[in-house]
């Protein structure tokens, strides 16, 4: 398997959002044009995972503030169904991290999401909170986690 790691661009928005659909069916998947507003604002990082051409994975992070130390947030991972079990989440988490450098890193997960949870925890990742009925359409519950600034 030969997964290349890049950035994101619009010409991946319509690739991204049959994804989403896939990925999170009955929580307001994001549609292309969400993708292009996301990957249009100065300061995300967005990187995608390619096999033979063809994103695999998308995932992105915001910096939040105007001046130092920044914040971030983890806006948006997912893998390909096909591909998940790879490797390719952490990868892609790897280089959203390294973006954030020593900042602190905060993202909202699912409370049910056993695999999501386990990738970010073993990243260094601790729960500081939930959010009740984060995800509007399903009306799931969310945690807020977390990662130190190092
Ligand atoms: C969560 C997700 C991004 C992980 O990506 P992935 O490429 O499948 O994960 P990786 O192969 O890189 O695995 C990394 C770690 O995730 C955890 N993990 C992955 N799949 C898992 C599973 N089925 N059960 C439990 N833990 C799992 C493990 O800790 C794993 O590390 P290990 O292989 O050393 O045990 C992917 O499953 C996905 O797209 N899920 C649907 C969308 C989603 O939930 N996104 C996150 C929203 S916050």
């Amino acid at each position: 398997m030969n997964v290349e790691y890049g950035p994101l661009t619009g010409a991946d928005a319509a690739r991204c959002a049959e994804l989403e659909a896939q990925l999170f069916d009955g929580d307001d998947p994001w549609p292309e044009r969400a993708f292009l507003a996301e990957l249009a604002a100065k300061h995300n990082y967005y990187v995608a995972a390619r096999v033979d051409d063809k994103v695999v994975g998308y995932a992105g992070i915001a910096r939040l503030g105007r001046f130092k130390p920044y914040e971030y947030e983890i806006h948006t991972v997912g893998v390909d169904p096909a591909w998940q079990g790879q490797g390719i989440g952490r990868g892609m988490l790897s280089r959203l991290l390294d973006y954030a450098g020593d900042g602190t890193v905060f993202l909202e997960v699912r409370t049910d999401n056993a695999a999501a949870i386990a990738l970010y925890e073993s990243e260094g990742f601790v729960r500081v909170g939930i959010r009740k009925r984060y995800y509007r359409v399903s009306g799931a519950d969310a945690y807020t986690m977390k990662r130190e600034r190092r």
